[in-house]
């Protein structure tokens, strides 16, 4: 097998996991989960004529002191992550690692999430993306970094392929000599990277699309050849396309039939995909052409959906 995609929700199929069952985890997940609420804040005070009746018939007066929209925001994130990070640190080997992809807005309160999950002597890095591009606000630096924390499942035997990660120059080459310049350096937990290049052939027009530069090193670094790399937030695919590239095997799963649309045209063509609740027939052009689907029939209900 090269890969398995699955249109679906991600606890589902998290569940259906062995566990122990892969090697590398690599998550992006989105924050606006759409879950948001507003909670009222209540407090009580006793009161002989309250509108609430407590331990030994005492009454209590109900007192609205505040909405805290902020605090559901983030509650609302963390009760949607808690239980999908539970799961991919059971499906995780003893040897795995899981690298969190997140906004430098979210990244403290995921932090702090994934301390109690994995424990905190199981954090091992904190990468900052760095990139350059888009506007830049007049009061304040222009945040220009995403943050991607690594937690080893066994922090004391993990995989970290030091020797096959792809070296970068020197900022100053003429300060350590020339053999050493000609080698290159072990990249930090810094990262300057582009974006995904505007125009160009790596842009597939989802729009939270990941630079492949920056899996293919998490691959690299944090997996064997033959490995099974999971990505349940997978959007357009990058993971699988930086798993294919080097030689690594993938599970890939997004509830978006758009992203699932994007994946079929980027994986045409490639041998051994499984496509688990998805048709990705009438998107592949090379596949067609090799007879490996059906022409497209003119489907009803949710694009690219598996007729029942
Ligand atoms: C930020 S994007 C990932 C982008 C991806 N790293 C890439 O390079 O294209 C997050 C993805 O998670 C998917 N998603 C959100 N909630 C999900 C859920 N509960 N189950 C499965 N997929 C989900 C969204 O559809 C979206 O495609």
């Amino acid at each position: 097998m090269t890969g398995r995609i699955h249109l679906a929700e991600n606890l589902e199929v998290l569940r259906a996991l062995p566990s122990a069952s892969v090697d590398l985890i690599y998550i992006d997940p989105p924050f606006n989960t759409g879950k948001v609420q507003r909670r009222t804040q209540i407090q009580t005070v006793r009161c002989a004529e309250g509108d609430r009746v407590g331990f030994q018939g005492r009454r209590y007066q109900s007192i609205v002191v505040g909405t805290k929209r902020f605090r559901d925001l983030f509650d609302d994130y963390l009760a949607f992550l808690e239980p999908r990070l539970t799961e991919a640190y059971r499906v995780l080997a003893r040897h795995g690692c899981l690298y969190f992809h997140v906004d430098y807005r979210e990244v403290h309160y995921c932090k702090v999430l994934l301390d109690t999950i994995f424990g905190r002597d199981a954090f091992l890095n904190e990468i900052v993306w760095a990139y350059d591009y888009g506007g830049r606000p007049k009061d304040r630096w222009p945040p220009k970094h995403d943050n991607i924390l690594l937690y080893a499942k066994d922090p004391s035997d993990h995989v970290f392929n030091v020797d096959e990660i792809e070296r970068i120059p020197y900022m100053a080459p003429g300060l350590v000599g020339p053999e050493k310049a000609a080698r290159g350096k072990l990249p930090t937990d810094t990262w300057w990277h582009t974006i995904v290049p505007t125009s160009g052939s790596e842009k597939t027009g989802y729009p939270t699309q990941k630079p492949l530069g920056i899996l293919r090193r998490i691959v690299q670094a944090s997996s064997r050849p033959g490995a099974v790399l999971l990505d349940f937030f997978a959007g357009s695919g990058t993971a699988g396309v930086a798993a294919i590239q080097l030689g690594r095997r993938f599970i890939l799963v997004d509830d978006n039939p758009e992203a699932l649309a994007v994946m079929a045209r980027r994986f045409d063509g490639i041998e051994g995909i499984e496509w688990v609740g998805f048709d990705p027939g009438p998107h592949q052009q090379r596949a067609r052409q090799r007879g490996l689907f059906p022409a497209p029939a003119v489907q009803e209900g949710r694009p690219g959906a598996r007729p029942a």
